[in-house]
């Protein structure tokens, strides 16, 4: 049997998507009858953060109590993996043991090689490259709100990060269009944007982005890591902030979404993220039913 990691959206195909998809709707539906789904009884997530979370490990950890298993909460500090233990003695040993792996690593690399000496399924809770569970609950909730992506315009402000290069993957995927506007030397990784073909556009104008938009997404100016060049990058990114002037040159119907954590008065305004427009806080949510999909289709099944 081939084990399936969950390191990109690209690992998944278009019709897999879409059937996760309707799986977490129809999760999200079951847990607000109070219906009781124990799939995973007996399982274990083990869960590796080197970086900060507050929604990635609720989710995943909620999650796994949900389908009746249970999650194990790893970091660095408290493993040997931060004194030292290479990455694939780590992956053959844990996942000896465990059903799934999450990880929420600095770099790239670190999750792809943990995934290569893995004998269970490895998911990318992010890296400095990707954050695939984020356009899992981002296309949810898309979906919950309005239908179908498929053909809208999705307008990306401000840094070309993590979460921006999924939503290049998603473009892909979901077959929208994609239009970012960013500062020159911020866009998405020149290789990632050439795979999305003619689907995604890199403007410097955020007015012509966000123009007739169906759903406007930022995040953070400065992601985890960052932190020291974050005034220097608040002064590069402010053209960039989704204020209500800005919103209003979208579709009057569009959605705004970010990922959070969210700073008020940097890349959005406290009267769009907290007004009308902002469906902040079912995507947030959306991550434990997205996820639950995912857990769901990567432990119960074999997948040729
Ligand atoms: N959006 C997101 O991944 O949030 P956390 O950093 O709190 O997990
Ligand atoms: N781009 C942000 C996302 C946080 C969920 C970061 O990497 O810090």
């Amino acid at each position: 049997m081939t084990v399936r990691h969950f390191l990109t959206l690209l690992d998944f195909s278009t019709d897999e998507l879409k059937v996760l998809l309707s799986r977490a709707h129809a999760l999200k539906a079951m847990h607000r009858r109070g219906e009781t789904h124990l799939p995973l009884q007996h399982k274990t997530l083990a869960m590796i953060f080197e970086k900060a979370s507050t929604r990635t490990r609720v989710s995943f950890e909620t999650g796994m109590t949900q389908l009746g298993g249970h999650a194990l909460f790893l970091s660095p500090r408290d493993s040997q993996l931060g004194r030292g233990e290479p990455v694939a003695d780590t992956a053959r040993v844990i996942s000896a043991m465990v059903d799934a792996v999450m990880i929420r690593a600095h770099r790239h690399d670190m999750v792809e090689t943990f995934a290569a000496h893995s004998r269970v399924p490895v998911i990318n809770a992010l890296t400095d490259l990707h954050h695939p569970c984020q356009l899992l609950a981002d296309m949810q909730t898309y979906e919950e709100h309005r239908g179908s992506i498929v053909g809208r315009t999705v307008a990306w402000l401000g840094d070309g990060n993590n979460v921006c290069q999924s939503y290049v993957h998603a473009a892909e995927r979901f077959d929208f269009t994609l239009r970012i506007a960013c500062p020159e030397g911020d866009a998405p990784d020149s290789a990632i944007l050439a795979e999305a073909g003619s689907r995604v556009e890199i403007l410097r104008d955020p007015r012509a982005a966000v123009a007739g938009a169906d759903l406007v997404v930022t995040d953070v100016w400065a992601s985890m890591g960052q932190e020291a060049e974050q005034a220097e990058r608040n002064a590069r990114f402010t053209p960039y902030q989704v204020d209500a002037r800005l919103m209003a040159l979208a579709k009057p119907d569009a959605l705004f979404m970010h990922c959070l954590p969210a700073h008020r008065g940097e890349e959005v305004t406290a009267e769009v993220i907290d007004g009308p427009q902002s469906v902040v806080w079912d995507e947030a949510e959306n991550r434990l039913h997205a996820q639950k999909a995912l857990l769901e289709f990567l432990v119960t099944s074999s997948h040729a």
